[in-house]
């Protein structure tokens, strides 16, 4: 979920707050709200609508709603179905107080009956039992808004959160806790805002105060007052963020998606030009690779797109740096650790940053006194925080759910990382030159659009079309991997990536006259045997689909990839299965930026 909060002086914060909420869309769409105290009775105050953001603001559009603070959401469902009762904000039952919330309240069924058994819930969801309890509290207790918002907060065990809450009796305030879920306190000249993510107020300041797990803050207009779990007061001065707005933009684009494709050789270069000289030599700082240098075994953790980065980059540090990796779901991971090596080094790879499973581990390893690096495209985040090294991917905002650019920023530094720690003596390539090729050769495969769009039309589009399958094998079958998963995201195509070998086992029983198989023919040693397994599976009566690098291309093949490092392939391959799943998505009319039941940034568990 995206929270936002506002307080100023003199401006309309209504604006401002449902912008907010369409940048972090991103984080859910199931349904929006917001409130806006206003001392006028005839004032609309609080305006909650199930679907997207833009539902929110055409209701909104309807409302008599302005104030000069106020609190919005924008939900991913866990607890109750996408409705407008369990739209946040949610509102204590004397009408009182307002909440916004994101994380999961764990206990929450156990709090409402020993604390509320009396109260009349007006929604399904955890984070009514938070608002009803500071309520509680207020009126049974005698206790300060403040104090309630504490004794609330101390009973929520392990839980996450990140809350805004507001009091109708102090309009200009908002109370802010976080723990786990990301959020930070935007500094501005007679107002300050709350918000999950920083792009989001771009528009009114580059100037954060984060907060860290257990902190609570106190928010007004001219003040932002600190404090630490046990109740000290905390003093933490702002940082800046260097982030355009408008690269938050689509610009001329239709889909964040395609923009996001299309800045790929640009992220390339951003990255050579920040990690490599010239003729080849890595900018970076020595301890992280004296420390990967000693380490004897490299365990990477992620989730998602992110994860399957992972696969492709254990591939470089085996083959070129000679170090045993290991690459882990971060969900998994977390609740079953396996055996560790006797000096291990942990990499996480995350787009946002915050990604929960991913930082669970984190927090494991930390406790455990291991190092680690954390490889993400937001600075500040909490696994750039939390880890004992942090790099940026230099991607720039990604916005579209579907992750395409972060991915290829991650392997690319895994690639940089990698060369880093190998045997110059047994490099027989410059990375410099070869990412720069790479570049090259991503620009030529966007500019082929056209073909993309039009084969997807051809195999994938046509509603016959209910599976598909990605083949490859070595680096080819993690690239398959991530091709599935974007076909499948966006275009809810059923979709299967495979090492192809593997496919005769089982899966081959899925192949029936017309399934779409794609297959990925970069790797030389292998290259026979993934055209046998396509063979296959056009005996069944599969419709095959070559995408083939230009040394092992063969007449009848259907896209040619220009050559590259074998391991360093995903990044040109990837491209087109991008490609695929965008122009399936657009054939079947879908929302390629926010597929359904998804969210970009998951800090749940
Ligand atoms: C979500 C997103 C994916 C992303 C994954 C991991 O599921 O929709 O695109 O790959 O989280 O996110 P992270 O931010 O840790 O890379």
């Amino acid at each position: 979920c995206g929270i936002v909060g506002f307080t100023g002086t003199n401006q309309d914060s209504t604006p401002i707050l449902l912008k907010g909420l369409e940048k972090l869309e991103y984080r859910g769409y199931d349904s929006a709200g917001v409130f806006v105290p206003n001392a006028d009775a005839d004032a609309d105050t609080l305006v909650r609508e199930k679907g997207r953001v833009a539902d929110l603001e055409a209701l909104v559009a309807t409302k008599n709603i302005s104030g000069t603070s106020g609190i919005a959401h924008t939900r991913w469902a866990t607890h109750g179905v996408p409705a407008v009762k369990n739209s946040h904000p949610h509102v204590s039952a004397d009408g009182r107080f307002y909440l916004v919330h994101n994380g999961v309240i764990e206990n929450y069924l156990e709090l409402k009956q020993k604390y509320l058994s009396d109260v009349d819930f007006q929604s399904d969801t955890d984070t009514e039992v938070a608002v009803q309890l500071i309520a509680k509290f207020v009126t049974n207790e005698s206790l300060s808004t403040f104090d309630a918002f504490k004794k609330a907060l101390t009973l929520f065990g392990d839980s996450a959160y990140g809350f805004l809450l507001m009091d109708q009796a102090e309009p200009d305030r908002m109370y802010v806790a976080k723990r786990k879920s990301p959020l930070l306190i935007g500094v501005g000249d007679n107002f300050n805002v709350v918000t999950s993510d920083a792009v989001a107020m771009l528009d009114e300041t580059h100037d954060f105060i984060e907060l860290h797990d257990g902190e609570v803050a106190i928010v007004d207009p001219n003040r932002v007052q600190l404090f630490a779990a046990d109740g000290r007061s905390v003093t933490r001065e702002p940082f800046h963020l260097d982030i355009d707005a408008a690269e938050t933009d689509k610009g001329i684009y239709p889909y964040y998606m395609l923009k996001e494709v299309d800045e790929q050789p640009v992220v390339i270069r951003r990255l050579v030009a920040r990690y490599l000289t010239d003729d080849g030599q890595i900018k970076l700082g020595q301890a992280i690779l004296d420390e990967m240098e000693a380490a004897d075994h490299i365990y990477i953790v992620a989730a998602g797109t992110s994860y399957h980065a992972g696969l492709v980059g254990a591939r470089m540090f085996e083959q070129w740096s000679n170090k045993p990796t290991s690459v882990y779901l971060a969900s998994e991971f977390a609740y079953e650790q396996s055996i560790l090596s006797q000096k291990p080094f942990f990499i996480f790879l995350s787009q946002s940053g915050e990604t929960a499973d991913s930082r669970e581990v984190l927090q494991n390893v930390n406790e455990q006194g291991f190092h680690s690096l954390t490889l993400t495209n937001v600075e500040k985040s909490t696994l750039w925080r939390e880890a004992t090294y942090a790099l940026p991917l230099m991607a720039g905002p990604e916005i579209a759910v579907a992750s395409t650019k972060a991915y290829v920023a991650q392997v690319t530094l895994q690639a940089i990382l990698a060369y880093a720690l190998a045997d110059a003596n047994q490099m027989t390539f410059n990375l410099h030159e070869q990412l720069s090729e790479i570049a090259v050769a991503i620009q030529s495969i966007v500019d082929d659009k056209a073909v993309f769009e039009k084969v997807a039309n051809q195999m994938l589009v046509p509603e016959t079309t209910h599976s598909a399958f990605y083949i490859g094998r070595g680096a080819d079958a993690a690239v398959a991997l991530e091709a599935a998963l974007k076909l499948k995201e966006i275009s809810y195509v059923q979709a299967e990536g495979f090492a192809a070998g593997e496919l005769k086992h089982g899966t081959l029983a899925l192949i029936e006259e017309g399934t779409p198989v794609i297959a990925l023919i970069t790797q030389p040693k292998t290259a026979g045997l993934v055209r046998g397994n396509l063979s296959e599976t056009t005996a069944r009566g599969a419709r095959p689909f070559t995408i083939v690098t230009k040394a092992l291309a063969q007449t009848g093949d259907d896209y040619i990839l220009p050559d590259v490092n074998p391991l360093l392939t995903p990044l040109v391959s990837v491209v087109p299965t991008q490609l695929l799943a965008y122009y399936t998505s657009l054939g079947r009319h879908l929302d390629v930026d926010r597929p359904r039941n998804l969210a970009k940034s998951v800090t749940v568990q």
